[in-house]
């Protein structure tokens, strides 16, 4: 690593920037060293608040307790539109660019977003939703998704956004888990030219969900629904009847804004918890800083709102430094694999943020499709959500940016609410792969498995030794388990799950999770739900599922199964498998591979070894390591001829 090439800022990017190095230093020890008085100031000077807060850190981190500007008085969506209006209420805030490429985009201005939001806020309030209420969102990338989430803030209620590419089964899990009595979705979604009938998983989630008493249809197709009278409720009527004007509720800054489920690497998804303050306070600040916002810019994510990224950058982090955030419906491949740079060009998009993932698929497909475009309107370019290897961000770099665009490669989590390690771009060197040096306010620790602290150059377990504004505060329902997964590892420290090595610079080079989570084309999830799912089949015995390399995905999924003795192995039996998964959990889910597995590699108490399952999947045969504490070590002779063979 100590090889790594280094492109320096531009000297353009420096002389516009937000930030320099010079601030990036000062700011950044500042926010250490003074922190009090630093997050007072930004929360001060970037936030409205209806009342300042008492104290601004009453976290311990020993105790599991987080807590920022508490006592103060805050509300999450007038912070993302009333105050805006008087300066830039005819300003776009949302363009949304249908999946349709010949559809014209639609340009929501501040006031119009600020009265959707008012609308649909009274329209949850005549349904019985108060303060405090979780109001489940199951729609696609259209503009109702940020309306809901506002509308659910405007009024203290509480959003538990969940992917609307999640089976009905998952939705069911998610709306019981946080008790909504409220769903809001869509007739069907729009995809690649494809609809997708959310309305009806709803409705299939929705039969053991006995405390939901309404559910808002937004009509986004015209497709053909079943409905549940009293229950059912479009929302395009309750809009209409509603009034416009609905004042923000003065919540507390440790309200709770959201929940977002997340895996982990035992049991089901987590409902992390956000409150509203320092979550707002981390998104506007890293929205400003990380992608150098200016004033007027094009801004576009390519995050789906169903994860945190859509949640932070293309939501409140945008919305609450009154910039145009571009809300895309559609697939990168489709109609063809340009159609993310059609789309720059078509609005003049300056800043792009998308996953390695969709910069890895689009290579393969040839640079002819990017370089169709013009691009010129672009500035800066930016990835999350896992790790980018050297070969795509030299392709990100030269042929999307045109050797002109820093790229800010931005590691963070659901649990941290906005990002932690990142470039500023008129402050930071980058490195191909790194996602270089700590954000404001965080404290990167580097740990060994014994939690002995790691110095220098080296690599080791990241943790982070104090708490920040955005952090999150709790799992809903569960606080001993937000104390059990992140802050007893390591005690006193916040450990992320991930590996890193930290080079001579300082720099964090994210190597990836060293827990049982899987990250495939930038989505976690845990192997844990995906084993619970296979062994639901009366057929399988037991299941072990380990990630492996993927050329596009980043990681991709590997299962071992192990059937009931007398049931055979069959193509038809995998693909049920594989419908099970579907069914589930979701199409992201299904594995690349499912090998039949007479038996587990064992420790003798019974422990299966995922390690030199990993090996199997991965093809490393020569260093399996050490097999001699296995039950039955013939085991993994049979798992490699089966793989052989397979
Ligand atoms: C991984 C997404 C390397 C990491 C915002 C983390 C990354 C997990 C990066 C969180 C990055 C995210 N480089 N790895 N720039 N960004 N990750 O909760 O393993 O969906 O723990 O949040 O993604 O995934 P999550």
């Amino acid at each position: 690593m100590s090889n790594a090439k280094i492109y320096p800022v531009p000297a353009e990017t420096a002389k516009n920037a937000n930030i320099t190095r010079e601030q990036y230093q000062e700011m950044y020890r500042r926010s250490l060293d003074d922190a009090d008085n630093f997050w007072a100031e930004q929360a001060d000077e970037r936030l409205h608040w209806f009342k300042k807060w008492d104290t601004v850190n009453g976290s311990d981190l020993n105790k599991g307790v987080i807590k920022w500007f508490e006592g103060g008085k805050i509300n999450a969506a007038y912070n993302c539109l009333d105050r805006h209006l008087e300066k830039r209420g005819s300003q776009t805030a949302i363009i949304w660019e249908k999946d349709d490429p010949k559809a014209d985009a639609e340009h929501i201005t501040y006031r119009d977003l600020h009265e959707r939001v008012s609308r649909f806020a009274n329209a949850l309030k005549a349904r019985g939703v108060k303060k405090g209420d979780r109001v489940c969102i199951y729609l696609p990338m259209i503009p109702e998704a940020a309306v809901a989430m506002l509308a659910c803030a405007r009024i203290g209620a509480v959003h538990s956004v969940v992917f609307g590419g999640f089976s009905p089964q998952a939705l069911q899990d998610r709306v019981l888990d946080s008790d909504c009595h409220v769903v809001v979705t869509a007739d069907e979604s729009v995809r690649g030219g494809r609809n997708f009938p959310l309305k009806a998983n709803a409705d299939q989630a929705l039969q053991k969900c006995p405390d939901v008493n309404t559910v808002f249809v937004v009509k986004r197709t015209g497709g053909k629904v079943d409905w549940q009278e009293g229950r059912d409720v479009w929302y395009h009527e309750a809009v209409k009847d509603a009034s416009a004007d609905c004042p923000a509720e003065e919540t507390d800054a440790e309200d709770p804004l959201f929940i977002l489920y997340t895996s982990g690497s035992t049991g089901k998804p987590k409902g992390v918890m956000h409150t509203t303050g320092g979550y707002l306070l981390g998104a506007s600040m890293t929205h400003e800083y990380v992608f150098d916002y200016k004033d007027g810019e094009v801004y576009w994510c390519t995050a789906d709102v169903g994860w945190v990224t859509g949640h932070t950058y293309i939501v409140y982090g945008p919305l609450a430094n009154g910039a145009i955030t571009l809300m895309f419906e559609g697939v990168p491949t489709f109609p063809d694999a340009g159609r993310f740079w059609d789309v720059v060009d078509k609005h003049d998009v300056a800043i792009f943020y998308t996953a390695p993932t969709a910069i890895r698929a689009l290579m393969g497909q040839g640079n002819d499709f990017v370089t169709r475009s013009s691009r010129k309107s672009l500035r800066l370019l930016g990835t999350v959500g896992e790790p980018i290897n050297p070969e795509a961000w030299e392709w990100y770099n030269n042929v999307v940016g045109d050797k002109r665009c820093p790229i800010v490669d931005t590691w963070w989590q659901t649990e941290t609410g906005s990002i932690l390690i990142t470039p500023l771009p008129g402050a930071t060197d980058l490195k191909p792969g790194s996602a270089t040096l700590p954000f404001f306010g965080v404290e990167p620790q580097l740990v060994d498995n014994d939690g002995n602290l790691l110095d220098g150059a080296v690599a080791g377990n990241l943790c982070l030794a104090r708490s920040w504004p955005s952090m999150m505060r709790t799992v809903y329902g569960d606080h001993q388990r937000f104390i059990e997964t992140y802050l007893s590892t390591y005690k006193g420290k916040y450990f992320t799950g991930d590996g890193a090595r930290r080079d001579e610079d300082g720099y964090y080079w994210i190597t990836g999770r060293v827990d049982d989570v899987l990250n495939v084309s930038g989505h976690r999830m845990g192997t844990a739900e995906i084993e619970s799912a296979l062994v639901l089949h009366a057929a399988v015995a037991e299941a072990a599922v380990v990630g492996f390399p993927h050329d596009v995905k980043g990681q991709g999924i590997y299962a071992y199964v192990t059937l009931m003795s007398g049931k055979e192995p069959t193509d038809e039996l995998k693909k049920e498998l594989n419908d099970l998964i579907r069914k589930e959990i979701g199409a992201i889910a299904k594995p690349d591979f499912i090998q039949w597995a007479p038996g587990l590699p064992k420790t003798r108490s019974g422990k299966i070894m995922r390690r030199i399952l990993r090996k199997v999947a991965c093809n490393e045969l020569d260093s399996l390591g050490d097999t001699s504490t296995l039950a039955d070590p013939s085991v993994v002779d049979d798992l490699i001829e089966d793989r052989a063979n397979r």
